[in-house]
């Protein structure tokens, strides 16, 4: 007998592969995380992300306006904040012009239509590097909501579009709702950081944000275990009942499993975040030459969209988008 399937027939030239390709990422799937720092025309290498930087805010504008011109629809706020300004409680997280404010404000004077997504995690403003207030060695859940519920006011009337919430407090999303709601924001969006494992993927960002020599322990009481699959469906059950409009993995590649879960069993729009980790141990291969830098960045955004994901923080977001331009 003949041999009827060959499916390397429609594999065999680039018009048949083009024509059967079942996901593409492309620009406006893109969300570029960004770190500012205090100062002027301050662009500052961080060693273990090469090819990001720390801006201050006048540079900060500039890649922002520059994101806007290739097409990335938006951009996730990060700060290094001053030493001086960080505290037990993240105090300086309320503070109505803190570097997370002054750079919100100053992207939507200088590029409008750049959708800027906020975080409301204290990390940035502890002086112990967790994601919430720390008494008596416990990150305690609903005082910490209580601030996260102004800070996500006060960066609303900053201007930022979405909210995000990346610390993972127990009732934070309809907290933050109901407080944005009462303060006029019916309108501003939501993301629920659902999944946040307690992950070692994210030591590059904690360098990028100055939380590395800072952080006591570990976030294991509140980011989940990256042994569990289930509990992300419990949270994101709550973050959706909660009013979030948006949900996310995080880290990305390690958890395609339950982005796809999450995608599947909810149909929200739901985003992965490829994160520090994941762009540290891709650039470093790349620089020993051991894989091919725009082959492997593809391919990782592409797994993203084939396991559910509408949309990708990632810090490659710039190089792809001129790739996929010029391409
Ligand atoms: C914490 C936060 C983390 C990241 C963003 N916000 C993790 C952490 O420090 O525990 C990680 C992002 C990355 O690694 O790219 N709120």
């Amino acid at each position: 007998m003949t041999m009827l399937n060959r499916p390397r027939r429609m594999r065999e030239s680039s018009f048949s592969r083009t024509l059967m390709r079942e996901n593409n990422i492309s620009v406006s799937n893109l969300i570029y995380p960004m770190f500012v720092i205090e100062g002027t025309g301050v662009r500052q290498d961080i060693e273990s992300m090469p090819g990001i930087q720390r801006l201050s805010i006048d540079e900060l504008i500039k890649d922002a306006s520059e994101c806007n011109q290739f097409g990335i629809p938006a951009i996730a706020i990060f700060a290094n904040v001053d030493i001086n300004k960080r505290n037990q409680t993240g105090s300086e997280v309320l503070s109505p012009d803190n570097i997370i404010v002054q750079a919100t404000k100053a992207i939507k004077d200088t590029a409008p239509d750049v959708g800027v997504i906020t975080d409301v995690a204290l990390d940035l403003f502890t002086d112990h590097g967790h994601d919430g207030i720390l008494r008596d060695g416990i990150i305690v859940n609903d005082e910490t909501v209580e601030t996260l519920c102004k800070a996500a006011v006060l960066q609303a009337d900053a201007g930022a579009d979405i909210i995000s919430a990346s610390e993972m407090m127990d009732g934070r999303m309809g907290a933050i709702r109901d407080a944005l709601n009462d303060a006029g924001h019916t309108d501003i969006g939501t993301l629920a950081y659902t999944a946040k494992y307690a992950s070692g993927y994210y030591g590059p960002y904690r360098e990028a944000v100055g939380t590395d020599g800072l952080l006591k322990g570990d976030k294991r009481s509140y980011f989940m275990d990256p042994a569990n699959s289930d509990e992300a469906l419990y949270e994101a059950q709550l973050d959706i009942a909660e009013g979030s409009d948006m949900i996310m993995v995080k880290p990305g590649m390690p958890y395609l499993d339950i982005i796809y879960r999450l995608k599947t069993e909810f149909g929200m729009p739901t985003i992965a975040y490829q994160v520090s980790g994941e762009y540290s141990m891709i650039m470093a291969g790349v620089e020993k030459g051991f894989v091919e830098e725009q082959r492997v960045i593809m391919e990782s955004l592409t797994c993203f969209k084939r396991a559910g994901a509408d949309a990708v923080l990632t810090y490659f977001a710039p190089r792809v988008a001129q790739w996929l331009n010029d391409g």
